[in-house]
């Protein structure tokens, strides 16, 4: 089947896209208001930009025009936590993504309990397995629609006791909660484990003459 781009709408543009670019991960993003007020939403338009500086990178949309709430507080006050959700938190973070007007915390309406940042203003969820505090480094503006591409400098990590094994994260124990298209959500499948490239010849995988 061929599709040219521009034949989509911009409805149908966004189920391609979101049911091609899979797994996604997820962040959970908190963010504080001007006012003070924790908001909570998920984020799969996320991924890692640069390791010096460690650096992240989510993509918020807008809402009829208007920025999220979790855009403007990033704007607002220039911090924001990259929480890590597990496959545990799939109901929390499925309702996390409902509309609530910026006065309400939706921390608060799930029941979610948070502790405070160590490097930055807004807390953190309690009940993850990651969270990455980040200080607001580029707000890129996309599209006609005026996405906001909001990358954050990692200030600091909290990464559960024994997640952390050898300098690597055992995934295993991690058990990512992955986006898929629409809403529909994984958990991490089989895992794959290949010879790491630098010990991998240019002839393996090659057709034996
Ligand atoms: C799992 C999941 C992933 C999402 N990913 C994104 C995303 O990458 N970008 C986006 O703009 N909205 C995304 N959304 C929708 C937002 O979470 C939703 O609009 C939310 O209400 C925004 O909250 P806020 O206004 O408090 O910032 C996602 C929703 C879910 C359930």
């Amino acid at each position: 089947m061929q599709i040219a781009a521009d034949e989509l709408d911009t409805e149908a543009t966004y189920k391609l896209l979101t049911g091609l670019v899979v797994p996604r991960p997820i962040a959970w993003v908190t963010t504080c208001s001007p006012e003070g007020v924790t908001n909570l939403a998920p984020f799969s338009a996320f991924t890692f930009v640069s390791n010096r500086p460690p650096m992240v990178g989510i993509s918020v949309g807008r809402k009829a025009g208007v920025l999220k709430d979790t855009a403007r507080n990033i704007l607002a006050t220039g911090e924001f936590v990259v929480n890590v959700p597990d496959e545990t938190l799939v109901e929390a973070v499925h309702l996390s993504a409902i509309e609530y007007g910026p006065e309400e915390s939706e921390v608060e309406r799930l029941g979610l309990a948070t502790l405070p940042g160590e490097a930055v203003r807004v807390p953190r969820l309690a009940g993850v397995p990651a969270s990455l505090e980040c200080r607001l480094a580029h707000a890129i503006t996309f599209g006609q629609g005026g996405s906001q591409f909001l990358v954050g400098e990692v200030l600091h990590y909290h990464v559960r006791d024994g997640l952390l094994v050898d300098g690597k994260i055992d995934t295993r124990r991690l058990a990512p909660l992955c986006r898929l298209g629409g809403p529909n959500y994984a958990r991490l499948g089989e895992v794959v484990t290949m010879r790491p490239i630098a010990q991998a010849s240019k002839n393996d995988g090659a057709p034996i003459p």
